[in-house]
């Protein structure tokens, strides 16, 4: 029986020369280890009540769609700056070299509504520190952020979890 992490390849030296790059496209690509991944999403999100499904820029749309989908609720996506077209709010974070801008429509979130994070993967937490942030920002409370692959030694999951949030991954 196959797991999440036997879908996912490593590709040596990208972007940089050094980085064993963690490529989901093998994941995402393989109808039983997509159904396996947003399966196993889906249940650890199970009693969290969620209103909505909130997915991180590129690959947390594809994960967190399917995800939304199967709970039933809306998705929100947390754009790269300058993709949204109406009225939003922007938070920056850092990159390994400078810094990134994510944004969310001021209107996706309604308070009190209670969200799940989703993203393909959890390196630093610096991308998902910035998205819970926007959340927050507009009154919704993050009841779970959910990643298919951690890289434990970049240390997100504790970041994430000293703000505290609860933090689902499939696989390290
Ligand atoms: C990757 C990944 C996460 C983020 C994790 O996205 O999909 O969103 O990095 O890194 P962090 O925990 O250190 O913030 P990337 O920024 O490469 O964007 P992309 O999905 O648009 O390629
Ligand atoms: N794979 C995909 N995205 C990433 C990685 C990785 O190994 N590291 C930081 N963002």
């Amino acid at each position: 029986m196959k797991t999440v992490k036997d879908y996912i390849r490593t590709i040596p030296n990208f972007p940089h020369e050094g980085i064993m790059f963690r490529d989901v496209t093998t994941l995402f690509g393989d109808g039983a280890g997509f159904s396996l991944a947003v399966d196993q999403m889906v249940e650890a999100a199970q009693g969290r009540d969620i209103d909505k499904v909130a997915g991180l820029e590129a690959r947390g749309f594809i994960l967190g769609g399917a995800i939304a989908h199967r709970l039933g609720c809306g998705f929100v996506p947390i754009r790269k700056a300058g993709k949204l077209p109406g009225s939003k709010i922007s938070e920056a974070y850092l990159l390994e070299y400078g810094e990134a801008v994510v944004e969310i429509h001021e209107d996706a979130i309604e308070p009190g509504e209670r969200v799940l994070l989703v993203d393909d993967l959890l390196a630093t937490g610096g991308t998902a520190e910035a998205g819970i942030r926007l959340i927050e920002r507009l009154g919704g409370q993050v009841v779970g952020c959910s990643f298919a692959v951690d890289l434990p030694e970049l240390g997100g999951a504790a970041r994430l979890r000293a703000m505290g949030m609860d933090v689902d991954m499939l696989c390290a």
